[in-house]
């Protein structure tokens, strides 16, 4: 009978043992993970200061780097040039344009903090060797509204009084500037097709030629402006439907992705689309009309009263952006192939 403490007890050792041990290891757990918090501490904890590598100039363009602050209310931002930081910074911004071809981005290991973002702007067609980023991006920064980073090249914001609009004084019909001509794509073929039923007047490379002197003060004459882009793709709606038909005063005709994709920005009223019309040549016939129906051209400036066209621009902005979604959003994220996302 004298026995049976002990056994009891030789029965539970084990399960006493196994306990302290799990305790001993979550200490040591704690004690490990805590000394990398600390050291993270002074920097990205307790005041938010985030250092910033620019891996390059982006289009070999440089910008102060010292606005985000001044100019668009967002502090805590240090960003750098200086590559020899590169295993110190919590973040580095690649600009695909400037290393598609070279390649040249940082190899081997890097600190586990560090967060690179992928940041392009242009469209598929002109985006080579997407696969160098495979495995190695944490944000992206692009004109995909599902980026991390979102860079629409304009948008459009309600205003908060209604506003009159006076339709600028119009004497020609339709303009388009173009500076590259990429053959073979459906704009090179569908303008072809077009000019056949209604007169173009082209501006830019190879026509006639437009400085930027004189450029809103010979668009503004149009009532309409191709906005065709040299890629379709989705949310790849630029500054040939922002700045040259919507800011200059013009009604755009966009050839891009569908309309729905462009309803998402803009109200359906403020643009023609190509792919409401079955030919170049039906297409044509309702600008005519248009143009002998002012009435109904004028519904094209409704929109008008309701909202403005805003452009952001400046490298720096965008940077600065990148800088306090980083701020925002410390969780963990991984991207497999920028590859696979940006051309879907
Ligand atoms: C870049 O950083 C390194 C390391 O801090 C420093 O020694 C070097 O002088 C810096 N170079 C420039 C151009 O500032
Ligand atoms: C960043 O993404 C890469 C893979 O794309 C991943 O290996 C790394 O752990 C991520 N880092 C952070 C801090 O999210
Ligand atoms: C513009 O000029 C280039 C080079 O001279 C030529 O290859 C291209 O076909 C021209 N494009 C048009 C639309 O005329």
């Amino acid at each position: 009978m004298a026995k049976r403490p002990y056994n009891k007890l030789f029965f539970i050792l084990p399960y006493f043992l196994g306990i302290v041990l799990l305790l001993y290891v979550w200490f040591f757990k704690q004690v490990f993970h805590g000394s990398e918090v600390e050291n993270r501490l002074p920097k990205e904890i307790e005041n938010d200061q985030l250092l910033i590598l620019v891996w390059t100039w982006p289009f070999g363009e440089t910008f102060p780097l010292d606005t985000c602050e001044s100019h668009y209310k967002i502090s805590g931002c240090s960003f750098t040039t200086n590559r020899s930081l590169c295993d110190r910074v919590d973040a580095v911004v690649f600009h695909h344009r400037d290393v598609m071809y070279s390649r040249d981005i940082p190899r081997g290991p890097r600190p586990h903090y560090q967060r690179w973002v992928w940041f392009n702007i242009e469209p598929p067609i002109v985006t080579v060797n997407l696969n160098i980023f495979d495995n190695l991006i944490n944000m992206t920064m692009t004109y995909k509204e599902d980026s991390d980073i979102f860079l629409p090249y304009g948008y459009m914001k309600p205003l908060k009084e209604p506003q009159s609009f006076k339709i600028p004084t119009k004497s020609k019909l339709v303009a388009w500037v173009v500076s590259k001509w990429y053959q073979g794509t459906r704009r090179a073929s569908y303008y072809e097709e077009l000019k056949k039923h209604i007169d173009i007047d082209v501006y830019g490379h190879n026509h006639t030629e437009l400085s930027w002197d004189e450029f809103d003060r010979t668009l503004i004459q149009y009532k309409f402006y191709l906005a065709f882009e040299n890629c379709e793709h989705k949310d790849y709606i630029t500054e040939k439907l922002w700045s040259n038909a919507f800011i200059t005063g013009l009604v755009p005709v966009v050839l891009g992705p569908p309309r729905e994709n462009y309803e998402r920005f803009i109200p359906p009223t403020s643009f023609i689309h190509v792919d409401d019309f079955s030919s170049p040549k039906e297409l044509a016939q309702y600008l005519l009309d248009l143009d002998k129906d002012n009435a109904k051209y004028e519904q094209y400036f409704s929109w008008r009263s309701k909202f403005v066209t805003v452009r952001e621009l400046g490298w720096d902005n965008f940077y600065c952006k990148a800088c306090r979604e980083l701020q925002q959003s410390k969780g963990y994220k991984a991207i497999a192939s920028v590859g696979k996302w940006f051309r879907t």
